[in-house]
């Protein structure tokens, strides 16, 4: 490869990366989103539709949320570390122990 390839190699990645972190909300690390966006894109659609219990506002112990994510029960899916990773399972475990009651959800 010739330098000038070479040269507009590491240009392209540069601006390739820079657009990337760009789409990252601020202090947010790379690969980890934020417990409410894990909940209402991975959680939401089953739990607060009639689907799964409610499990906001219950202060559901954090250790037993991640049990239950990794491990599943009867219709609750497992969800393995490359679908919720063990830094944003530990964010949104604690995130929904605390959380408060959604008056927008549905079910028991
Ligand atoms: C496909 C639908 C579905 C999805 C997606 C889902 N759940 Fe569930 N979940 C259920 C169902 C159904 C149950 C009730 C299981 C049972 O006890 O029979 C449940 C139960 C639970 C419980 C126990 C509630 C209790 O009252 O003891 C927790 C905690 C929980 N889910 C957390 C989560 C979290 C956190 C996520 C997202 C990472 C998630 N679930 C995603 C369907 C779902």
């Amino acid at each position: 490869m010739s330098r000038l390839a070479i040269c507009a190699a590491i240009a392209a990645l540069g601006i390739a990366g820079g657009a990337y972190a760009a789409s990252q909300k601020l202090g947010e690390p790379l690969g980890q989103r934020s417990p409410q966006k894990v909940y209402a894109s991975t959680c939401g659609y089953c739990h607060g539709t009639n689907v799964g219990p409610i499990i906001l506002g219950r202060k559901l112990p954090a250790d037993y949320i991640k049990q239950m994510v990794r491990e599943g029960r009867n219709a609750m899916p497992a969800f393995r570390p490359t679908e919720v990773s063990p830094e944003e399972l530990d964010a949104l475990s604690k995130w929904i122990e605390t959380a408060p009651a959604n008056p927008q959800e549905k079910g028991k």
